[in-house]
């Protein structure tokens, strides 16, 4: 049986005369830049979120510098993040020469231990940053109550987690400044890279829209210094013409992420959804111990598997100035040993996850 991990090509030939439609129409107006479908988008995504502003950019990494630079993260400046999660997260606040803070994770969710949090804190942090990691939000209730009592923002990494919840709220429109990623493979993915900026705060909506364009306020006056971080036309008009069929698609994740849980409960570690919490199932990871041995079988067997992530951001070579070591962050590190995640996407059929589910078993 073939099993395709993200199934990026059955959607696009599902969705292709949606699809084709809206591409065409860029090409025969050749809007290519900031053409209507941006901003069409945009209050898309305004509506689906119930965010009042969202802004779409380049990336899920140019979206995390856009709200850095929005808060004014200078040189020198600490952001609390986990260091179990994708590098853009610790990247981008290195790349404005501010220092990520790590602290370690929860291992049921692998998303940042908000208790650990306050502990980090020194005089120079100025935002918490957690990441929904695999598509679930972080304990927001307790992060939002440590930013309250010591002034800190809040930017969320939303990048994997785009239609997660936390009580009823989109994961996009919580903290001070949410961002998403609409990388092909995520829940809501485009053909190429994109990404978006959510935010209730209207200055920093203002200024977002400035920096993605150069930091101008009107054409060839530049009041900030920004990057060319737009969302290509092109890009948006694939996202519109999925758009509507998105909340199915969540749905059948969910459908996925349910049967998994139903036959693989008894005899490894599944994802734990935390309550009143949903998921956006950009992966489905579950923990094993024999991890090299499952993974090699199940590729014999035709089932592509994935690791995210193998070495913790305290361990990377890039972040070796930072003087962290083995044994920082053991949560994180057991992690990283343990993680595998599973084919995961709304296309999966029932007979397919049987297959993967069956080929797991005989291992154990
Ligand atoms: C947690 C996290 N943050 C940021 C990003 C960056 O998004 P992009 O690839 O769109 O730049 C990703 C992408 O994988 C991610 O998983």
């Amino acid at each position: 049986m073939n099993i395709d991990f993200a199934n990026l090509q059955l959607q696009y030939q599902k969705y292709k005369t949606d699809i084709d439609e809206k591409i065409h129409s860029i090409l025969k107006n050749s809007n290519y830049i900031l053409g209507k479908e941006i901003y069409e988008l945009e209050k898309n995504l305004e509506k689906f979120t119930g965010v009042k502003h969202s802004i779409t950019c380049s990336s899920g990494t140019d979206a995390l510098l856009l709200a850095m630079m929005a808060i004014d993260i200078q040189p020198g400046d600490e952001i609390i993040t986990t260091p179990f999660t994708w590098v853009s997260t610790a990247e981008t606040i290195a790349f404005l020469k501010a220092t990520p803070v790590f602290v370690d994770i929860e291992a049921d969710t692998f998303n940042i231990n908000a208790k650990l949090i306050e502990t980090a804190i020194t005089k120079n942090t100025k935002a918490i940053m957690p990441v929904s990691l695999f598509g679930q939000p972080a304990d927001m209730d307790h992060i939002q109550t440590i930013a309250n009592k010591h002034n800190l923002k809040i930017i969320i990494d939303g990048a994997q987690s785009f239609g997660s919840t936390y009580r009823d709220i989109a994961d996009s429109n919580l903290g001070d400044i949410s961002i998403t990623s609409f990388f092909p493979s995520k829940p809501l993915g485009c053909y190429g890279d994109g990404g978006a900026v959510f935010t209730n705060n209207d200055n920093y909506a203002e200024k977002i829209k400035m920096l993605r364009v150069h930091g101008q306020n009107k054409k060839n006056y530049h009041k900030y210094l920004g990057i060319g971080g737009r969302m290509d036309t092109i890009q948006a008009a694939i996202l519109l013409a999925k758009f509507k069929y998105f909340p199915q698609e969540l749905k059948n994740r969910k459908i996925v992420a349910d049967y998994y849980a139903s036959c693989l409960s008894d005899i490894l570690q599944i994802p734990i959804i935390k309550q009143n919490r949903t998921s956006a199932w950009a992966q489905y990871t579950v923990r094993v111990h024999n991890r090299d041995n499952i993974q090699n079988r199940l590729k014999t067997k035709g089932i592509p598997t994935s690791i995210f992530y193998p070495l913790p951001l305290h361990l990377q070579d890039c972040f070796a100035y930072l003087n962290y070591k083995l044994d920082d962050f053991p949560i994180s590190e057991d992690a990283s040993n343990e993680v595998l995640s599973l084919p995961m996407n709304p296309f999966l059929k029932i007979e397919q996850i049987d297959y993967i589910v069956s080929n797991i078993k005989e291992l154990f």
